[in-house]
C-alpha cells in the first residue's frame, strides 16, 4: 500500500493534526474549536489519511442532509501534496456517503484553485453557480460544484 493511503474516520485525537494541516491550507483556517465540535456533529462525516504510523497526511468531511453530501473541507500536509491524495481523500468521502442515500455531491471552491478543479472535474463535478465575492481574504468569487454521478468510482 502506498504511504498514506490508508483511510479512517477521523477521531477527537486527530483534531489538533488537522488543525495544523488546516493552518498551512487555507488562508482563512477553521479554528482548532470548529474543528472539534464537527466532531459531535452528528451530520458530519471526516475521514482522514494516515501514513504507517497512523500519522495523519489528508482529511476531508462532508454534512450528510437528505440526500446531499456538501463537502466542507478537503486538504492535503503541503508535503504529501501531489500523490493524488486529494483523488483519494474524495473518494473515500463517496464511499461513505453511498450507503446514507446520497445522490449528490456539492462544495465550493476558488477559481483560482487550479488542483482543487482539476479533481473536482476529472471527478464529474461541474459548476452549477457562482456566489459573489464569497471568500473574505481576497474578496474572490466561490463556484459553486455539484456531482450526481456517483454510482461509479472516481478514481480508476
Ligand atoms: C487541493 C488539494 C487537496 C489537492 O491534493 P493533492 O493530493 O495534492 O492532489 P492530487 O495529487 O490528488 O491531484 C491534483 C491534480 O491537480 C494537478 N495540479 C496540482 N497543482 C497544480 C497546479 N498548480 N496547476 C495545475 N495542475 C495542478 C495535479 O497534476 C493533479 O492532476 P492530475 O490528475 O493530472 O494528476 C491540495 O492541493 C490542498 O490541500 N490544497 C490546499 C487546500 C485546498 O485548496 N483544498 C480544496 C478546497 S476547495
Amino acid at each position: 500500500m502506498d504511504k498514506c493511503r490508508r483511510m479512517r474516520r477521523m477521531t477527537v485525537h486527530d483534531v489538533p493534526r488537522v488543525t495544523e494541516i488546516e493552518r498551512a491550507s487555507f488562508a482563512i483556517p477553521w479554528t482548532e474549536q470548529a474543528i472539534r465540535a464537527e466532531m459531535d456533529n452528528k451530520y458530519a462525516v471526516y475521514v482522514v489519511a494516515v501514513d504507517e504510523h497512523d500519522r495523519v497526511c489528508g482529511y476531508a468531511g462532508m454534512w450528510i442532509v437528505c440526500d446531499e453530501a456538501m463537502i466542507t473541507n478537503i486538504a492535503v500536509c503541503p508535503r504529501n501534496r501531489g500523490k493524488r491524495l486529494g483523488y483519494a481523500l474524495l473518494e473515500e468521502l463517496r464511499a461513505q456517503a453511498l450507503p446514507h442515500g446520497v445522490r449528490m455531491m456539492t462544495l465550493e471552491v476558488r477559481p483560482s484553485n487550479v488542483a482543487a478543479l482539476t479533481i473536482y472535474t476529472r471527478c464529474r463535478f461541474t459548476v452549477v453557480g457562482v456566489r459573489p465575492r464569497y471568500y473574505a481574504d481576497n474578496d474572490e468569487d466561490a463556484w459553486m460544484m455539484v456531482c450526481t454521478a456517483l454510482e461509479q468510482s472516481f478514481v480508476g
